[in-house]
């Protein structure tokens, strides 16, 4: 069972790192494919709870070797923190590996990123402010810095030269800032150079290498399905493809490769930033699932919109997907309401859908339409078979598998690592 790639299904924060956490020393790889530091994975182990931004969650896993694929985009001074905030929670990360070919988020970036949100105002899409999509618009528009020019020095002065002609016309004439230096940039850079030098190969080289001789390579996706340039609810979107897809891009392996796609789904919705969001509840509801649920961005620490479970998405991501499985994460949340809403499809100005609208109009016209379920009261991180779920939380889940379409594989029902109901194997 070589190659298995995990993807949220939702707009993010799903809980892969809980997943990753559970193949674990199964896996001998842990690829992150696209992203940089706009994600945020906690993974708790015996306890201790790490956050990771860029480093793949399974460079916590003891024996597992974490890859920073192509597709990723690099804040080298983020990675280096997490590096060492890492070994000095005796977490070594010698094993990691970074694609020479990955993408440097360099500093006017970042600073474009937040200007841009400033400047959208109420249009604004609610990024990270990381400098991601800048640095995805550099790598497209044939502008962009990798992590292999650090190791040219005149190779990287001349595309930070090339780069920092267009960026100054913006900064200085559209967004009235001071124009950045070339010396400035580049002397940054090249302190990451020795830090950097040893993780730094060719990835997709040692993957394929990887799966000829049959290794177990998990492809962990950041963000999720409805965050997808191409398949999400765009331009409120992340400017990488989170879907399966994006995974052969992305790591440098082809399609015929993947043997299993992993969907991971949170019990109920939630989202960070701007964008249309049907479920979204605004009421005592939503702030009890904020406030269970702990529903705090890790990476920007901002408040998750929550929302009733929208099965129209989850549909709509298994189609993108392909997904050979789910995992079903915080069903333990959901204890303690008297009637579950499931949205199992939409209103929009009168007509019914059952999937997805085509359009962005309808889909932010879209009014859920409800069924309800039956709540539990009970405690169930104790849970650990189906047959130890409360009925009518037995018969939620049922319910949910019949509306996406594929099955579940395993369901968490809390933040430790052990607290997990397996279903069906993942390996
Ligand atoms: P960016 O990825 O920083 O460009 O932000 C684009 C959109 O994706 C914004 O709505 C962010 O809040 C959202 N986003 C980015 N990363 C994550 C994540 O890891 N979880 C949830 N939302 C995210």
């Amino acid at each position: 069972m070589p190659a298995i790639v995990l993807v949220g299904a939702q707009w993010g924060d799903e809980g892969k790192g809980k997943v990753t956490d559970l193949l674990g020393s199964s896996v001998d790889y842990c690829v992150r494919y696209q992203g940089g530091n706009n994600a945020g994975h906690t993974v708790v182990v015996d306890g201790e709870s790490y956050a990771v931004h860029l480093l793949p969650s399974g460079a916590i896993t003891p024996g597992c070797v974490p890859v920073i694929g192509n597709g990723v985009v690099v804040d080298p001074a983020v990675l280096l923190d997490e590096i060492s905030m890492l070994e000095g929670r005796g977490v070594s990360c010698t094993s990691l590996l970074i694609s020479a070919n990955a993408h440097l988020i360099a500093p006017y970036n970042t600073v474009i990123d937040k200007v841009t949100e400033r400047f959208l105002g109420h249009n604004r899409i609610g990024t990270t402010g990381r400098g991601i999509g800048p640095t995805y618009a550099d790598k497209v528009n044939r502008l962009g810095i990798r992590v292999q020019d650090l190791f040219d020095p005149g190779i990287l002065r001349q595309k930070v030269e090339g780069a920092l002609l267009q960026k100054n016309n913006l900064l200085v004439k559209a967004y009235n800032r001071r124009a950045i230096g070339v010396d400035e940039i580049v002397d940054g850079f090249l302190r990451y150079v020795d830090p950097l030098r040893g993780y730094v190969t060719d990835t997709s080289a040692v993957l394929n290498t990887a799966l000829d001789g049959g290794k177990v390579v998990l492809l962990e996706g950041a963000q999720a399905t409805m965050l997808d340039v191409d398949h999400g609810t765009y331009p409120f979107v992340t400017s990488s493809n989170p879907t399966a897809g994006g995974a052969c891009i992305g790591a440098g392996i082809g399609p015929t490769r993947i043997d299993k796609v992993i969907g991971v789904l949170k019990a109920y919705t939630t989202r960070v930033g701007a964008g249309p969001f049907p479920s979204e509840l605004f009421d005592a509801d939503g702030e009890h699932l904020r406030k269970v649920g702990g529903e705090y961005g890790v990476t920007t620490g901002r408040a998750r919109r929550c929302g009733w479970f929208d099965a129209v998405i989850a549909r709509y991501a298994t189609r993108v997907n392909a997904f050979t499985d789910y995992f079903l994460t915080k069903l333990d949340v959901l204890s303690g309401f008297e009637r579950v809403p499931v949205c199992v499809g939409y209103d929009v100005d009168g007509t019914r859908y059952d999937e997805m609208p085509m359009t962005q109009t309808d889909f932010h016209h879209a009014r859920p339409i409800y069924e309800y379920l039956d709540g539990w009261w009970e405690d169930i991180s104790g849970c650990r078979s189906f047959e130890d779920l409360p009925k009518a939380a037995q018969a939620y889940v049922k319910a949910l598998e019949e509306l996406i379409g594929a099955p579940v594989a395993g369901i968490g029902v809390g933040p430790g690592r052990d607290e997990v109901i397996a279903l069906r194997p993942l390996l």
